[in-house]
């Protein structure tokens, strides 16, 4: 098929479950059939949206609004647009994420954290194609794709009241389901591959890391929750910590930051990461319970603009973690190496580095 080249660099893996997603995506695209992306986050239901628009061969462009992200007092300005004066602050007239989407297609993410009142506004537009802004009496006519995603199971919002059965029969025309990371474990080599390619055009100074046998059966093992997004965010952390090296189970298991290892280890690793919060982003908030990402507020850390530079965070968190097993180990390089799982050599060589850009070690290695 013709949009099976471009799918399949846009959504890789080889599982049954992916190439079921690619199927459906090619089945629906062409057809003027709203859809609804299911799947838990990080696992692609973007991507599927992309595809979808891609496929369908609308010349119009791609708009996504995500109705999480915005508040819901601004949702309906930046779905409708307004007119002038229409509310204070409204200083000109602004098109809608509708209107932007004419003749392509519009992505609605987190359809589920939409306001029920906007909720009746938008099967309004589904139903009529006509889109009116805020302060206008002028409907005008718009034709777009629509497609929704959400990670939550939005038909049981419906049956406790939460989200409108109506609307929800008019965007689940046809409902592809995103399956979870840890479900398709199969295309966890072709998926490293793929973003380690992404990782090389992006990110210059830094070769992507590679996992011996033992490292993926370890990485086969984990759950993601995260899904391909925390994958992706591995990889990158252990690229930059490693730049181009193979690594083996003892270096990659600190890094994960979710791993069960076992009763305790989240609340250890929890307040590992309260430690580390407090070194170099000393006041992004970091609340109790909750996975990884949402006790660290970075989402609200970037809406502030502070720019962070990962690499010398990373460092500064090793360097530190490294500091503090010295200290703990009274300066034995063998017992911090045990410590921190690492070899003896790994870790001199790390203490190496560190002294030579001239950081000052508390600690004075005895051996
Ligand atoms: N099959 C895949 N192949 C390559 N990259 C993928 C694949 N699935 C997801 N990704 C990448 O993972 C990241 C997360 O994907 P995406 O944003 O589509 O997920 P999502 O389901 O929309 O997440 P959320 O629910 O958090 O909005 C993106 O960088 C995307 O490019
Ligand atoms: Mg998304």
């Amino acid at each position: 098929m013709a949009g099976s080249k471009f799918l399949d660099n846009l959504i890789a893996g080889s599982s049954d479950q992916i190439q079921d997603v690619r199927q459906h995506i090619e089945m629906a695209a062409p057809y003027p059939v709203n859809v609804l992306a299911v799947g838990p986050t990080g696992s692609g239901k973007e991507l599927i949206a992309k595809g979808i628009h891609k496929l369908s061969g609308r010349k119009g462009n791609f708009v996504a609004v995500n109705s999480a992200a915005i508040p819901s007092e601004l949702l309906e300005a930046e779905l409708f647009g307004y007119e002038k004066g229409s509310f204070t602050g409204a200083d000109k007239a602004r098109k809608g994420k509708v209107e932007e989407a004419a003749d392509g297609t519009l992505f609605l993410d987190e359809i589920g954290d939409m306001p029920f009142s906007l909720q009746a506004k938008l099967l309004r537009v589904l139903e009529t194609k006509t889109v009116q802004k805020i302060g206008s009496e002028k409907s005008t006519p718009v034709d777009f794709r629509l497609v929704c995603a959400t990670h939550t199971d939005i038909g049981d919002l419906a049956r406790q009241g939460k989200f409108r059965a109506d609307l929800l029969y008019r965007i689940a025309v046809y409902t592809i389901e995103n399956p979870p990371l840890a479900e398709r474990t199969e295309d966890l080599e072709e998926l490293i591959t793929v973003l380690s390619l992404r990782l090389k055009k992006t990110e210059k100074k830094i070769l992507p890391a590679r996992f011996d046998p033992e490292a993926m059966g370890f990485l086969r093992a984990y759950s993601w929750p995260g899904n391909i997004r925390e994958l992706a965010n591995f990889l990158q952390k252990c690229s930059v910590l490693f730049s181009g090296q193979t690594l083996g189970i003892d270096k990659i298991k600190p890094l994960m930051p979710n791993f069960e290892t076992g009763e305790g280890s989240e609340i250890a690793q929890a307040s590992l990461w309260d430690d580390v919060g407090s070194i170099a982003m000393n006041d992004i908030p970091v609340s109790a319970g909750g996975s990884f990402q949402e006790k660290h507020d970075f989402a609200s850390y970037f809406a502030r603009n502070q720019p962070l530079n990962l690499n010398q965070f990373l460092s500064e968190i090793e360097e530190k973690l490294i500091t503090t097993a010295l200290d703990y180990a009274n300066g034995s390089v063998e017992k911090a190496a045990q410590n921190l799982g690492l070899t003896q050599e790994a870790l001199l060589e790390k203490i190496k580095f560190y002294a030579v850009m001239n950081r000052s070690f508390q600690s004075k290695p005895r051996n």
